[in-house]
């Protein structure tokens, strides 16, 4: 069979198997559910919704609550079911497509499978932002560089000055700089007063974190209108189910649950990168802006492997460039976190 374009011929999936496990701390989520009355009011809401009808073109009316929200015009605002999407649309739009190694690995993933040439600047020493070699790539051929802030895998925060120098360049020299601040709540930074000032700077932003809507897969972009409407072009019209959109209108009218998740989760980040500093001196816990904490041990296979028997379920990172021996634990409840450092005590 020969239908398809050649750079497919040998596509990897998603590096993400699933495991059953009592406590999952593998994909950031947030521990918490959306709070119950929120969801009886959604549940309401999906019940009142004709479901022979198609959802808005491109969910206009989430899309208006949204951009109240985050006081950014409607015409810059682009919601997909999950930012994963924006990623691809990006990727695929793009000349071509730079990021950071590691990084996370839809970046790369996306640019593969759209065909768009793609390479990677190694993070330097101690997870830093490697500026320079940065600046240089974007003195080339334009595309799209994109940077997660703060970082992921890793958790490290680069500087606001350090981010503004790339947007900068990128305005000089054509680039498109991609903001993707999936973890930004967790962190407090906000990179849209750069974005406002600069139109050479997308941002991309997700439900799946904070706000404790993993399940409900959407992220959005906020940009320069140029951006949003090529971003918009490439996703497929009425792609966010009215179902999902009755759950985010309802999030978004009472946005008060966030702000107590994240004091908590940035609290237990805190008392779990002590914790394991403490319990198990034979393990390094990288200080982390967002909601997980990556772990360099001396095999991450066996620390996986212990944690799993104890009914914990982490993610390996080792797999990726500079992370020899790191596993990924996403922060959870209190009581979670408490059975993750009983168990990091007793591992190999
Ligand atoms: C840095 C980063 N960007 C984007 C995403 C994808 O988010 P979404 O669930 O909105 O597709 C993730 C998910 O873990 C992430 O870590």
């Amino acid at each position: 069979m020969d239908a398809f374009k050649p750079h497919l011929a040998d596509l990897a999936d998603y590096p993400y198997a699933k495991v059953d496990a009592r406590i999952k701390l593998d994909q950031n989520e947030s521990p918490d559910d959306l709070p119950p009355e929120l969801k009886s009011l959604a549940l309401a809401r999906l019940a009142a919704l004709p479901w022979n009808r198609y959802p808005e073109l491109h969910a206009e009316d989430v899309r208006a609550a949204l951009a109240r929200h985050e006081d950014w015009p409607e015409a810059g605002v682009v919601l997909a079911p999950g930012s994963n999407l924006l990623i691809l649309a990006l990727a695929s739009a793009a000349r071509q497509v730079l990021d950071t190694s590691p990084a996370f690995p839809y970046y790369k993933g996306g640019a593969t499978a759209a065909g768009t040439p793609y390479r990677a600047v190694p993070l330097g020493p101690g997870f830093t932002l490697p500026l320079a070699p940065l600046l240089s790539a974007l003195s080339g051929p334009p595309g799209v560089l994109f940077l997660p802030v703060p970082h992921a895998p890793t958790g490290a925060l680069f500087t606001t000055g350090d981010v503004t120098a790339l947007a900068e360049r990128a305005r000089a020299t054509g680039w498109l700089l991609v903001v993707d601040e999936a973890y930004q709540a967790f962190a407090g930074t906000d990179a849209r007063p750069l974005a406002r000032k600069n139109p050479s700077v997308a941002i991309l932003r997700t439900f799946s974190k904070a706000w404790s809507l993993g399940g409900v897969r959407t992220g959005y972009l906020l940009g320069s209108p140029r951006v949003a409407a090529v971003a918009r072009a490439m996703i497929p019209p009425f792609c966010i189910p009215a179902t999902t959109g009755a759950i985010l209108t309802t999030a978004l009218e009472r946005p008060g649950y966030l702000a107590a998740l994240v004091e908590r989760i940035r609290s237990e980040r805190k008392r779990l990168l002590d914790g394991l500093a403490a319990v198990q001196p034979r393990w390094t816990a990288y200080p982390s802006a967002a909601n997980f904490l990556l772990v360099r041990t001396p095999d991450a296979r066996a620390a996986f492997e212990h944690l799993l028997s104890r009914g914990l379920l982490v993610r390996r990172q080792d797999h990726y460039a500079g992370l020899t021996g790191c596993i990924r634990i996403s922060v959870g409840t209190a009581a979670e976190n408490d059975a993750l450092l009983a168990a990091a005590r007793e591992a190999p």
